[in-house]
């Protein structure tokens, strides 16, 4: 028995913030911002429209990618940094609009990673009998973004993109996921303050430790290490080449990141999914928006080979191979 992906769908917010807008924000340029990250513009939720708005609308679309109803499912995960509330969990409030009576659902927090964590909680229910699991990466980073900061406040957006994951006895499915975390790394991206560490008050507010915080530098570093060596050693785990690869679809953050993992990995730019151009970082939501656009262009079909790479803030990386 193995755990496919039935159906993938993804939503985005209408509005556009272009690296113009930006420049009328902060001190950066189209310029810089383009060569440094390879990003143009990104979307922002409407006031109001929150995680699981989003979360609901890349859920829907997976169900009709599948041709399942809400009702089916046994399961909805929803990886997120940015949920609608502390508690309750956000999957609840996606359970409660999409009508899926007879679901068991919980939120995910493995920043960046929490797609492709998910999907490995959702692989290993779906081995131990669950059916139907919907795997769902929404976030609102608008809302835990400075938009005074620009090192930071230029590399994010929003979005969702969700997986109905489903049981299935063929060839097709997921053929491993791996997952790695160093926490001795916490404080190079951290949103410091708001949560039991540091409660919000008034200093919170004044010292805007509400916001993400990114040591950018350092990270970039240790993501393209990280990335090399996990999507080495989940080819190695399944006795697959680099050329066996149909479609590496990595978390899309920095283009210059991908770059480099490419050019370590002899992997042309035909074979990867890029679309950090057009969305920015959208943390947990970026790998399933990438693998729906992959999908609707038809760069991955029915028995393609596809490689996820992930990493963020835990610091955590993971990877997942898929026949798909
Ligand atoms: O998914 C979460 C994981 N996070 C990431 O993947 C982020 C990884 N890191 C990055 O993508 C890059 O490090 C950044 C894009 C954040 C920054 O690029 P960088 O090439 O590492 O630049 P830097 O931080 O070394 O900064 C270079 C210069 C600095 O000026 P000085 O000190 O050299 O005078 C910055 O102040 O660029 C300046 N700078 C900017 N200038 C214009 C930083 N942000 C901006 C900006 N516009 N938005």
């Amino acid at each position: 028995m193995k755990a496919c992906i039935a159906g993938i769908g993804s939503y985005v917010p209408a509005r556009v913030l272009t690296n113009a807008d930006l420049e009328r924000m902060v001190a950066t340029s189209d310029e810089w911002i383009r060569e440094r990250t390879g990003i143009r513009e990104r979307r922002i939720a409407a006031t109001g429209e929150a995680c699981s708005d989003l979360a609901v609308q890349a859920g829907k679309r997976a169900l009709t990618a599948a041709g399942l109803a809400a009702t089916d499912l046994d399961m909805i995960l929803v990886a997120t940094c940015t949920g609608d509330y502390p508690l309750p969990a956000t999957a609840c409030l996606v359970q409660y609009q999409l009508g899926a009576t007879k679901a068991a659902a919980c939120d995910l927090s493995a920043a960046c990673c929490g797609f492709v964590y998910a999907l490995s909680v959702a692989d290993a229910y779906i081995k131990t009998g669950m059916r139907h699991v919907l795997v769902i990466g929404s976030e609102v980073m608008s809302a835990i973004t400075d938009w005074t900061d620009r090192n930071t406040c230029v590399l994010f957006g929003d979005g969702a993109g969700a997986a109905v994951v489903s049981a299935s006895d063929g060839e097709r499915g997921i053929l491993s996921t791996h997952l790695r975390s160093d926490g001795t790394l916490c404080e190079l991206i951290m949103v410091p303050g708001g949560g039991s560490h540091t409660p919000p008050s008034e200093k919170v507010i004044d010292e805007r430790l509400q916001y993400i915080k990114m040591k950018g530098n350092e990270t970039f570093k240790v993501a393209v290490r990280s990335l090399e060596e996990i999507a080495r050693s989940t080819l190695a785990a399944n006795h697959l080449r680099v050329e066996d690869i149909d479609l590496y679809v990595p978390h899309q953050a920095n283009i210059r990141i991908l770059k480099a993992v490419m050019e370590r990995l002899s992997l042309p730019i035909e074979k990867v999914m890029l679309n950090v151009d057009r969305y920015g970082n959208t943390s947990a939501a970026s790998i399933p928006i990438a693998l729906d656009e992959a999908v609707r262009e038809g760069r991955i079909k029915d028995g393609s080979l596809v490689l996820l790479g992930a990493f963020g803030a835990g610091l955590t990386w993971a990877s997942a191979v898929i026949r798909w």
